[in-house]
């Protein structure tokens, strides 16, 4: 009884196991069959399988439904079903049922796990297939194309991504794929470490520990290669896909007797397993795992290099310095570094070969835009901090930039690419942009190297260069106000095409003065060189020039003595700076109230060194042939013989300091009783001892006599007839201060006895013309 028993089952068993397999090959279930845990699927070229596993130490002996490679040892786990849900023996039963669903049964049939579908057909006609590539599909029997399947394994992948998996996301479902360590070597569950492509910013492949802590950056694709990495090669072909649909990496191993996975480890790095069909011993390819790989291991806005020793060593970016710099320099660097200057729109870019690009979670990126329009982009930006290409390939496209911190960068000795960081003109060196050479002359060694700012930032500071921008017109052209982005208000003095004669003129200033620093000097901030266009760009002066407030009925009364006096003083220093003190000696030759500019506080800044020339070596004297200044600031020897020199400055400089205190031009004031021209009146005046009464009546009452009278006596020195007999401006500087005795002056230059018409006046009717303007006009002399 109990053996006939036993042969029924046995037999019961056989035809259900028959019915069970019928037709199939042994890679495939039909809807309505199974396998039980004992049995297994295998893909045709026999390399996979799939069936029912214990975790090799598992004291409990918990069995799990599992995909591994056949052809290795030890036994080599792809995938897991139930990792959360293990069963608690062998009970387990995997079927595909009439919807073409697989379900995982424990003994009383109770669903353990299933595969998700999207696909509620029910003809029956799906099966479920295990392919050589280690994916387990469910799909229509007839349907050939594996991207139309109806599920799939290599959709939910676990710990290891194989060759031809996709790392990443379907962007039009929302499906992303990646790959989580196990909790443990044994325990199939999801871990803390996962491997995934990041979709903030640029997309990049980034390994977490938990949600956020960032273990480990591949980075971003740069055509060839994840960011950290070298790129694909004869064994290895690496792609990554960035469309509306879809953003994945992908690998494929293109010998088929190799086959390598990675896979992530609870508490460690990533493996790389490897064996051939050959060895069938599966080996840890090793790394070359060191201590830049580890995320920001630097801080922020530092690089991390390797050094000969594999000694890991960290250097702040230009322009950035240690956060805390006693730890860094014990070589705790996670701290980073921190800029030492605002960002600003006349910056200039350092590039750093060879790197590993920075996080790009908070980068912003543009496929179509080429180098040059990224770094436009980025400049224009108050926080963008660096930029790069996006792809390497064939030259380089696309662009991606960063703001604010730059994260995780390394060098390489061999991959990485080009990165753009941001740095103030001053920490440029070698790097920076010469403007000259735009300029049309050829760059010489000693030529400036300004910061080149893009027309089209100009265009949108200007709002198209509109006339309501429009400050004046000097002598190359127009000069408009414009509002950079950051809000900083910026001059742009246009060079108009007409004015060929400016050009000259145009290309000293810009050699002469990017080469200036000085409080009481106009800065000037880049130049542009665009579509035929030239153009200077100067910090903005909101108070216009000098002349626009002193020779002005009303505006007069908002420069009382003290500013005044501030002023005349402002003046001298800054060509004290030009004389003297910069590394080239200046003479701007065009001093005139018009080219003295006031900044916010009413300080004044020299302008407009369109005609300025360096003196060299001992040089005290030059000539010219084209006498080329302002009536009535240039000095007799100057107007007469072209003569400059460091003392027709002087002169000019005199001319202002008596228009300042007057608040009379030179050029339009004749003396009422005489016809003296500004300086006879005050030599009249001086020499009959009321000097103080040249002051601008409407200063009378608050001013400093003895201070007046200096500046007098001063203004007076400066515009003697004989440069020698003027004093340096060095000693201009002492005596406005009180700190050196003032000689008596003597008759000024173009000083002309009663009754005596000067005879520039009438040589010229156009002068005054100019002179209204402010223009600087130029006078050929006969030689
Ligand atoms: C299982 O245990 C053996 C012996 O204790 C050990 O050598 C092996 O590494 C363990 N395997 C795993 C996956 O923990
Ligand atoms: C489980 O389901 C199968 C097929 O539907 C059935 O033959 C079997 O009797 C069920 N077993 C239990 C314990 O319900
Ligand atoms: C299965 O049914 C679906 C819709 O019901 C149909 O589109 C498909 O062609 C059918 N497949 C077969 C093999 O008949
Ligand atoms: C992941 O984070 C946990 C908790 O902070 C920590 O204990 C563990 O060491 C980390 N693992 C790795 C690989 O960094
Ligand atoms: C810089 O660009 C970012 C991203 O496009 C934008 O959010 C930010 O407002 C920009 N900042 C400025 C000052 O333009
Ligand atoms: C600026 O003005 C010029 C000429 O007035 C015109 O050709 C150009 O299209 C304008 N550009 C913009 C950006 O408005
Ligand atoms: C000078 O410019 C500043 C800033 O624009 C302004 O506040 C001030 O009123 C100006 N001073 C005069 C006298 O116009």
């Amino acid at each position: 009884m109990l053996h006939n028993m036993k042969m029924l089952l046995f037999i019961w068993f056989l035809i259900f196991s028959y019915t069970a397999r019928i037709s199939t090959s042994l890679d495939t279930l039909a809807v309505g069959e199974s396998i039980k845990d004992g049995e297994t699927l295998v893909s045709s070229n026999g390399i996979i399988e799939v069936g029912f596993f214990s975790s090799q130490n598992s004291t409990q002996r918990l069995r799990y439904l599992g995909i591994w490679y056949r052809n290795v040892s030890p036994l080599t786990v792809v995938w897991v079903a139930n990792n959360e849900k293990p069963l608690q023996d062998k009970s387990g039963v995997l079927r595909l049922n009439e919807k073409g669903i697989l379900l995982l049964l424990n003994d009383v049939n109770s669903t353990i796990w299933s595969s998700k579908i999207s696909s509620l057909e029910e003809n029956s006609t799906q099966i479920a297939q295990l392919l050589d590539s280690g994916n387990f599909v469910v799909k229509n029997r007839r349907e050939t194309d594996q991207d139309r399947c109806l599920w799939q394994s290599f959709d939910y992948p676990g710990d290891t991504l194989m060759s031809g998996m996709k790392l990443g996301w379907d962007l039009e479902t929302g499906l992303e794929r990646y790959i989580s360590s196990w909790k443990s070597v044994d325990n199939p569950a999801k871990g803390e470490i996962t491997t995934r492509v990041d979709l903030r910013g640029y997309p990049q492949v980034i390994m977490f520990n938990g949600s956020s802590h960032i273990i480990f950056r591949s980075g971003p694709w740069n055509g060839q290669s994840l960011a950290g990495s070298p790129g694909s090669n004869s064994a290895l072909s690496q792609i990554f896909v960035f469309n509306e649909k879809e953003v994945y990496y992908e690998y494929q191993i293109l010998d088929s007797s190799i086959f390598s996975v990675l896979k992530l480890m609870p508490y460690g790095p990533a493996q790389n397993l490897f064996w051939t069909s050959q060895s069938r011993n599966r080996q840890v390819l090793p790394t070359s795992a060191d201590e830049c790989q580890i995320y920001a291991f630097c801080g922020a806005n530092s690089v991390c290099s390797i050094d000969g020793n594999n000694h890991p060593n960290c250097e702040c970016m230009k322009g950035y310095v240690p956060k805390f710099s006693e730890e860094w320099n014990l070589a705790f660097w996670s701290n980073g570094c921190i800029r030492t200057k605002e960002l600003s729109y006349t910056d200039g870019f350092l590039k750093y070969t060879l790197v590993k690009v920075p996080d790009t979670s908070s980068s912003w990126f543009s496929k179509k835009l080429n180098l040059e329009e990224c770094q436009n982009i980025c400049l224009r930006n108050g926080s963008c901090v660096a930029y790069a290409n996006i792809d390497i390939r064939n030259g380089g496209s696309g662009c991606l930039i960063w703001f604010n911190n730059l994260m995780d960068v390394r060098k390489f000795s061999k991959w990485g690419q080009d990165l753009y960081v941001r740095v103030s003109p001053s920490e440029l060196g070698v790097a920076r942009k010469f403007c000259c050479s735009i300029c049309n002359t050829k760059p010489r060694k000693e030529d400036l190297d300004l910061t080149t700012i893009d027309l089209s930032v100009l265009v949108k500071a200007t709002d198209n260069f509109s006339s309501s921008n429009k400050l004046g017109e000097g002598g190359f052209g127009p000069v408009y106000k414009g509002t950079m982005v950051d809000g900083q208000e910026i001059a742009v003095k246009r060079l108009s095409k007409k004015s060929g004669q400016g050009l000259q003129e145009f290309k000293n200033e810009v050699a002469l003065i990017a080469k200036l620093q000085h409080r009481n000097l106009v800065k000037l901030l880049g130049c542009c060189t665009q579509g035929g266009e030239t153009m200077l760009i100067y910090e903005y002066m909101p108070n216009k020039s000098l002349d626009y407030f002193i020779f002005d009925e009303i505006e007069r009364m908002s420069l009382d003595w003290t500013k005044r006096f501030n002023i005349i003083s402002g003046i001298a220093w800054g060509l004290l700076y030009l004389h003297r003190d910069s590394r080239l000696r200046i003479v701007h030759r065009d001093l005139k109230a018009s080219n003295i500019l006031l900044d916010a506080n009413l300080d004044p800044k020299i302008s407009d060194f369109g005609l300025a020339r360096t003196f060299f070596g001992d040089q005290v004297e030059a000539n010219t042939n084209r006498v080329a200044g302002t009536y009535g600031y240039m000095p007799p020897e100057y107007a007469d013989r072209g003569h400059f020199s460091m003392k027709s400055d002087v002169f000019s400089y005199g001319v202002i300091v008596l228009e300042i205190v007057s608040g009379k031009k030179n050029t339009k004031f004749s003396d009422p009783e005489y016809y003296h021209n500004l300086l006879g009146y005050a030599w009249r005046l001086w020499s009959e001892e009321r000097a103080l009464e040249l002051l601008d009546e409407s200063l009378r009452q608050q001013c400093t006599p003895s201070e007046v009278i200096r500046c007098v006596q001063v203004g007076l020195l400066c515009v003697q007839q004989r440069p020698e007999d003027r004093p340096d401006i060095s000693s201009v500087v002492l005596m406005l201060n009180g700190e050196k005795l003032l000689p008596k002056p003597n008759v000024p230059g173009f000083y002309i006895e009663n009754n005596v018409k000067p005879e520039l006046d009438s040589s010229s009717t156009d002068h005054n013309l100019f002179s209204t303007n402010g223009i600087s006009i130029t006078v050929l002399v006969a030689r």
